[in-house]
């Protein structure tokens, strides 16, 4: 058990698909002394995807999941989160949705962070979708999953601003940016009440 101050700093699991940079940011935050969360399961659903190297050297526990079979997957998650005694999930570009079911398990127990400023953008393509509508700002999201597709209660928000000669890849750079500041003080708001 890690105590901090009084506290004792959660059991989190991150549930990544690919890159995996808000789960390595997250992991650089749990590190620090008044963070209080620790990283005790990744979960993946791809087994190529880079954030996997990040959590094998520093010897994060990590459940890799084919999906071909929802059901089955989902069944296999839940066996390894029990096990590792996870309190709270943090999707972390995390491309499957969750059923209901497995949403209910974990009622309010699962955030995502989402690269628009929700309710606008929900989804996939937002930054292609902000520069097509020629919004002045864009920004990211740190929500509560329920069983609609981003729609959960908003936890924080940071917007970003659109400049002239923005792309979509341009524009993801930098709101990607943004998400590493972001999740980490969104996830330690919802701790101090959990
Ligand atoms: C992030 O921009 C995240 O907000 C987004 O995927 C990216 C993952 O980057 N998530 C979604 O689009 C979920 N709908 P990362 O793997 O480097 O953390």
């Amino acid at each position: 058990m890690t105590k901090l101050g009084g506290f004792r700093k959660k059991n989190i699991a991150v549930f990544i698909s690919g890159t995996g940079s808000n789960f390595k940011n997250l992991h650089k935050f749990s590190l620090k002394k008044n963070t209080r969360f620790k990283i005790n399961l990744l979960v993946c659903n791809n087994k190529k995807a880079k954030g996997l190297i990040h959590a094998k050297k520093f010897k994060i526990k990590t459940t890799v999941i084919n999906y071909q079979n929802k059901n089955k997957a989902e069944k296999k998650i839940l066996y390894s989160l029990k096990k590792n005694k996870i309190e709270l999930i943090c999707l972390a570009g995390f491309m499957k949705i969750l059923s209901k079911n497995f949403i209910k398990i974990f009622n309010r127990k699962i955030i995502n962070i989402h690269p628009s400023l929700l309710p606008k953008y929900k989804g996939l393509n937002t930054h292609e979708k902000v520069i097509k509508n020629n919004d002045k700002f864009s920004g990211c999201t740190v929500h509560y999953v329920n069983s609609k597709l981003d729609t959960g209660k908003i936890i924080l928000q940071k917007k970003v601003k659109v400049l002239k000669n923005d792309n979509p890849e341009k524009l993801a750079k930098r709101v990607l940016k943004q998400e590493h500041f972001l999740y980490p003080k969104a996830l330690n708001k919802v701790l101090i009440n959990l």
